[in-house]
């Protein structure tokens, strides 16, 4: 097991910045993710810790020792630091048997003939594979070949396993039982694992602690899953981590009135001081009903997705989305169709300075 310490990392390519002085640290025995849109400079990271690449400031240790840094233009070499990566593509020797390629590793670190067999077999059990040894990567599913990218990953016993987004040529079904699947091998072995990925679901998913980074590289927050999802940092973190609405916010005194409503909000008041605010709520925390108290709103868009529908709502012309379980839908009468109009409820907001409404993703 190993902790990871970045201290103001920096990267640029060209004179172009893409990590501007990163500071993060990951526990020992840690699942932590680092959640981004594309192009943040995720994968860029990784090869930084890895070794692939050399920051231009700061340093990088991992369990306690000096990996790189910049200062002294120390940089120990990626098969020197202990850990295994499995890339984006995570490319299989496609002529190369599955016991081939899980094996390939120790084979470069000369590791004696008996030890590889068995060291082998154990990775490829690891993982689900004993019995395909000899099939080669076009003989199995994509599920599969990414199993094999995994116990190649596992089969040098590294104290840190970095993922980049190992998960996202999977289709949906898999790539939940894969995630579920990780998380119960970093159980087994303890590793220390970072996983970088624009998927939110995984994020949430498969982590211990996650930090949402933005387009310029800055991490916008870190916390356990259900603390960064629930007490948002700031809007971008609100919006990265699924479907966001934002309704305007007017302000008497005291008194909140959200989306041009005539009755004041009843729940827990901003705890920042502001002049404008802007009131944000996921889809299920949408509150519909056919007729009542409530926002009037037309539904614009009806979708039935099987364990929910998912409705378009226009509130005074401003667009929000709402889920529905689709068996409360049916049992109480509310499977609306598009023309329909509708109460808009809600069971809570989250607040944000400013006005969020202009240009809100629907
Ligand atoms: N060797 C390089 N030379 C020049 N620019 C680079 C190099 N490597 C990465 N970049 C740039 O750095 C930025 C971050 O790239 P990176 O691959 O880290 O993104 P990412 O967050 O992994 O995105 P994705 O989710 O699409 O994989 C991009 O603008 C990319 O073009
Ligand atoms: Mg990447």
């Amino acid at each position: 097991m190993a902790s990871v310490r970045i201290e103001g990392v920096s990267k640029s390519y060209a004179g172009r910045s893409v990590l501007p002085s990163l500071s993060l640290e990951i526990q020992d025995g840690e699942c932590f993710t680092l959640l981004g849109p594309s192009g943040c400079g995720k994968t860029v990271l990784m090869r930084l810790i890895a070794g692939f690449e050399s920051p231009d400031s700061g340093t990088i240790v991992i369990g306690g020792e000096v990996v790189a840094s910049a200062l002294t233009a120390q940089s120990l070499p990626p098969d020197k630091r202990g850990l295994s990566m499995v890339f984006q593509d995570y490319a299989v020797w496609p002529h190369m048997s599955v016991f081939d390629n899980v094996s390939y590793p120790l084979k470069l670190a000369h590791t004696a003939a008996a030890a590889l067999q068995e060291r082998g077999r154990r990775a490829i059990d690891l993982v689900g594979l004993g019995g395909l040894e000899t099939r080669l990567p076009s003989q199995l599913s994509g599920g599969q070949q990414q199993r094999v990218a995994l116990a190649r990953a596992l089969v040098s016993e590294p104290r840190l396993l970095l993922l980049d987004e190992p998960l996202s040529n999977l289709d949906a079904n898999l790539r939940e039982e894969m995630r579920f699947e990780i998380k119960a091998l970093q159980r087994k072995l303890g590793i220390t694992i970072l996983y970088v990925t624009h998927d939110q679901e995984i994020a949430l998913g498969i982590s211990d602690r996650l930090a949402v980074m933005d387009d310029k590289g800055v991490l916008r927050q870190i916390g356990a899953p259900q603390e960064v999802y629930e007490h948002p940092a700031d809007d971008f973190v609100f919006r990265f981590l699924g479907i966001a609405n934002f309704l305007p916010v007017r302000r008497d005194g005291a008194a909140f009135y959200i989306g041009g409503s005539d009755a004041a909000w009843v729940g827990p008041a901003p705890d920042k001081q502001a002049d404008q605010f802007s009131a944000g709520f996921r889809p299920s925390d949408v509150l519909l009903s056919r007729s009542g108290s409530g926002l009037p709103g037309i539904v614009r868009r009806a979708s039935f997705l099987g364990a929910q529908v998912d409705y378009l709502i226009d509130i005074a012309g401003t667009l929000i989305r709402a889920a529905l379980p689709s068996h409360e839908c049916l049992e109480r009468g509310l499977l609306f169709v598009e023309g329909d109009p509708c109460c808009v409820g809600l069971a809570t907001v989250q607040w944000f300075v400013g006005d969020m409404t202009s240009g809100a993703r629907v």
